[in-house]
């Protein structure tokens, strides 16, 4: 039996050894060490052997189909190292060395960053508030009673008859009035949310709240703020333009558009076709608000606003549809 064993391994080590190509190694592999193979075949037999001859036999078999086995992956890896050309085990020290991924800032809280630098450095103070909000705060508290039709204004989630997601940042102006006294300089930026969804609008976006208060506040100031935020957001030369509105906590109002960016002011989807796109809400605080919150309307007068955070980001990156800050899509955000 030793002798079989014996002549099997010389067969197998020298038709290895003028094997031609991965095919012809794969079947010879087969045909000696497969589970229909010569060496069990050879190992079927061993039910013969006296009980002392088994296991040295066995061992040697083991022994064996080691060595077999080596034989079989040296042959494989020579191979792979024929056909690409290189010396055995390299180390190309040549290759490029891989690249570290480093995370960046998303564009939308770039745009948040800078927009409330400019602020800061006009002294604005910062405000905040919650996201879930009560009715109270977000509707009720800025001149909209129930059933009010402004509500429709502003389509809202809501969670109960009391609660909802905040439709706006405005309620922080309410918040803030209630806890301080006048003069008041803040900004107030954080999350809004409103069943929306399209390429100017998405159900889930960012806002800054603005709130100047004093005993006289003027529209002259509410337009010399803005004008400068606007120009140091986006250059001394872009147009932009104040477009009489209606909000129902503000009298008299008026939101901001500025020239589309993607088109130039000449029109396109963006734009509406109307060479122009509105950034934010605003207007003079109205004195049923001041009532509200227990400020006397005779004495203080003062100025709001309200921005969308993704408008401003879409018109300074010139990007086309709201949704794609959104979809974590990477070849989008790198280009960040
Ligand atoms: C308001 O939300 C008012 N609270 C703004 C305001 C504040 C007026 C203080 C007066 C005084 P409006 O619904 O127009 O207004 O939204 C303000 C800005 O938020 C819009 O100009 C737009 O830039 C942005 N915006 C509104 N809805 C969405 C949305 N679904 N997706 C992205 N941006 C939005
Ligand atoms: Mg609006």
């Amino acid at each position: 039996m030793l002798d079989r064993l014996k002549a099997l391994e010389a067969s197998a080590l020298s038709q290895i050894k003028d094997a031609t190509d991965l095919q012809s190694i794969e079947s010879l592999r087969v045909q000696y060490l497969g589970r229909k193979g010569k060496l069990t075949a050879i190992l079927r037999d061993m039910g013969s052997l006296s009980a002392e001859e088994r296991p040295k036999i066995g061992k040697h078999a083991n022994e064996l189909k080691n060595r077999l086995e080596k034989a079989f992956d040296d042959y494989l890896a020579g191979l792979s190292n024929r056909a690409s050309g290189q010396k055995p085990n390299p180390i190309d020290y040549t290759l490029p060395g891989r690249r570290g991924y480093a995370g960046k800032v998303h564009p939308v809280t770039r745009i948040y960053r800078q927009i409330v630098d400019i602020f800061l450095g006009m002294g604005f103070d910062l405000a905040e508030g919650p996201e879930v909000e009560l009715d109270y705060y977000n509707f009720e508290a800025l001149n909209m009673p129930r059933h009010h039709p402004a509500r429709d204004m502003q389509d809202t989630f809501y969670i109960d008859d009391e609660m909802l997601l905040r439709t706006h940042t405005s309620p922080v102006q309410v918040r803030t009035m209630e806890s301080r006294r006048p003069p008041i300089k803040v900004i107030a930026p954080g999350k809004a949310y409103r069943p929306d969804y399209d390429v100017t609008h998405s159900p889930m976006f960012h806002q800054v709240e603005g709130l100047m208060v004093g005993t006289d506040i003027s529209m002259a100031d509410l337009k010399g703020v803005l004008s400068v935020f606007v120009h140091a957001m986006f250059g001394s030369e872009i147009g932009l333009r104040f477009r009489p509105s209606f909000f129902p906590f503000t009298e008299p109002s008026a939101e901001v558009d500025i020239m589309c960016v993607i088109c130039k002011g000449t029109g396109c989807r963006v734009c509406s076709h109307t060479g122009w796109l509105e950034i934010l809400g605003s207007g003079m605080v109205d004195p049923a608000v001041f009532s509200m919150v227990g400020y006397d309307p005779e004495e203080y007068t003062g100025f709001a606003f309200g921005m969308g955070i993704e408008r401003i980001a879409m018109l300074k990156y010139g990007i086309d549809d709201i949704r794609l800050f959104f979809e974590n899509d990477l070849r989008f955000l790198n280009q960040f």
